[in-house]
């Protein structure tokens, strides 16, 4: 009998998703629509800059990109401008930077961030539409864009321009310039500043620029898989966002250069992308699973965790049945604060007045995080909203006990994976690297995750049975993990 259910189990998981089924398709198609979306239209939204081509190419020999890699954009004469993977932390991925475009404007290319900029990244090295960028880094993007374009205007300068060239010109550095604020940027890669958001409020409502005293609220980018479940109760890593009407989709585009009449227009599309989000799939884990391990590891699982994070079951073809996840109080989950500290009542009053009422709403929910659903959870790290976890071990170890700082320099990447830990790998304590990456924490390196900055604590996410976890426990929990 035992063998029977061992042999049903390891079906199940290992079962590739049949092109056949019709949420497979489904899934197919939603994940090229995510790839290939943004929401630039007459020259507004996310934009970065007129003349990106020219302007690319220009910063990669600002920055000291002095051999670009292939599959990014090529200039007049030719030349492919990459390598921004380690600067900002682009996606690259069959030789090809993710998530720009090249939007035609009035015989202008428009340089635009679409959404797989941050909602598609790397685990194991596999590319994952639908996972959030783990390395991303607006900030410092934000800084480099101005700085650059401060120069091309220079440089332009005799050139003749068109209303429409000087208008993108100046929206784009006011984006720029606000998305680099050094008091309310991120300040480490993986984190995007929830402020970024908060600030077109305070323009759009208030009519001024949002104080510099907002917290910075940086959270990694969440997965897409489930969201269709999710919006439903409440959007964002705190369900704030109400998510009935296809509202803070429009948010990020109000973020850039956009403005609300020309959001209005976009509405059906941005409905569109909305709900074809219900249809991705997690990623499955690519690698062995020890099944009796496994099977453990779920009794733990539905004795403890499964109180927040609920119970997974599959349909027939083995496809996961999404459910919506519970939202937990700060009291009982304790994790950083940062990120629910910008919820002040000139905020929530800000959003009651905003020019798209109709569509973007938020939730009256007591401060808290949602207990994410598990699904995919293998490719997820590093873990919690800030991504202050670096691996699954960490996260069953005690929070005084975690880990401080570490690497984040290609973490996508295979040979930075554990299966053991898994998630990030980790060096050893003492060692070499070790010893620079401490220094590297110190100086504020964005590339190297420090538990220490501002709303990047690892505290929390500790219950009364986590203490009688054994180690073994612990690796059970894990393998069962990869299966979900
Ligand atoms: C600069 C990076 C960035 C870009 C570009 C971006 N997003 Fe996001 N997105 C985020 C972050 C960060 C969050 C989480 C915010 C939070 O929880 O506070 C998020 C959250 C979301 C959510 C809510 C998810 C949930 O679980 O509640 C949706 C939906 C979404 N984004 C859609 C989009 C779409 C569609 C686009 C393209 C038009 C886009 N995003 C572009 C960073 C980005
Ligand atoms: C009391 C409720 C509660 C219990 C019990 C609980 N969790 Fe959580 N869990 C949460 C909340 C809330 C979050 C989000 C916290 C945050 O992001 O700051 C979370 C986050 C996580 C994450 C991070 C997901 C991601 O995408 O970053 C993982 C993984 C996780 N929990 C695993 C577990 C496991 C495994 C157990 C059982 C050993 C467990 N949790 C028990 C409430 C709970």
């Amino acid at each position: 009998m035992k063998l029977l259910i061992l042999l049903f189990l390891s079906f199940n998981f290992s079962l590739a998703y049949s092109s056949e089924n019709p949420r497979v398709q489904a899934h197919d198609e939603a994940i090229k629509a995510v790839h290939d979306l943004h929401f630039v239209k007459d020259g507004r939204g996310m934009t970065l800059t007129p003349d990106a081509v020219n302007m690319f190419a220009f910063m990669a020999k600002l920055f000291g990109l002095s051999k670009p890699r292939d599959g990014f954009i090529e200039d007049k004469s030719g030349t492919k401008v990459g390598l921004f993977t380690k600067r900002w932390g682009l996606v690259e991925h069959d030789k090809e930077i993710k998530g720009f475009f090249n939007v035609p404007y009035k015989k202008m290319n428009v340089g635009a961030m679409g959404c797989a900029v941050c909602h598609s990244g790397k685990a194991a090295g596999q590319y994952i539409i639908g996972l959030g960028n783990k390395n991303i880094d607006v900030g410092k993007l934000a800084k480099d864009v101005e700085k650059a374009s401060k120069l091309w205007k220079k440089m332009t300068v005799l050139k003749r321009k068109s209303k429409d060239y000087k208008r993108i010109e100046k929206d784009s550095m006011a984006f720029a310039k606000r998305l680099g604020n050094e008091k309310v940027t991120n300040l480490t890669q993986g984190l995007v500043p929830i402020s970024m958001i908060m600030s077109w409020f305070y323009r759009a409502v208030a009519k001024t620029e949002m104080p510099d005293t907002t917290p910075r609220g940086a959270v990694k980018v969440p997965h897409f898989w489930g969201y269709g479940k999710k919006r439903f109760i409440g959007q964002f890593t705190d369900g704030f966002g109400n998510g009935t009407h296809a509202g803070w989709g429009l948010a990020v585009e109000l973020a850039g250069t956009q403005t609300a009449e020309n959001v209005r227009k976009m509405i059906p599309k941005i409905e569109h992308a909305e709900n074809i989000l219900a249809d991705i799939l997690p990623p499955k884990y690519p690698f062995k699973v020890n099944q009796v391990m496994a099977n453990r590891g779920k009794k733990l699982f539905d004795n403890t965790c499964f109180k927040c994070h609920g119970t997974y079951e599959r349909d027939a073809a083995g496809l996961p049945i999404y459910k919506e996840p519970k939202h937990i109080k700060i009291k009982v989950v304790k994790t950083d604060r940062d990120r629910l500290r910008g919820l002040t009542p000139e905020f929530l009053s800000l959003v009651e007045r905003n020019p798209v009422p109709d569509y973007i709403q938020h939730n009256n929910i007591e401060p808290g995080y949602f207990a994410p659903r598990l699904e995919g959870v293998w490719a997820r790290f590093p873990y919690l909203h800030n991504g202050s976890i670096p691996n699954m071990m960490a996260l069953l170890t005690h929070p005084l006990e975690r880990p401080k700082f570490w690497d984040l320099q290609r973490a996508g990447e295979r040979d930075r994976f554990s299966e053991n830990l898994l998630g990030l790998t980790l060096p050893k304590e003492g060692s070499r690297n070790y010893k620079k990456l401490e220094r590297e924490a110190k100086s504020g390196a964005r590339d190297v995750y420090s538990t220490s900055r501002e709303g990047q604590s690892a505290k929390g996410h500790w219950f009364k049975f986590s203490d009688k976890l054994s180690n073994q426990d612990k690796k059970d929990l894990i393998e069962y993990l990869k299966t979900i």
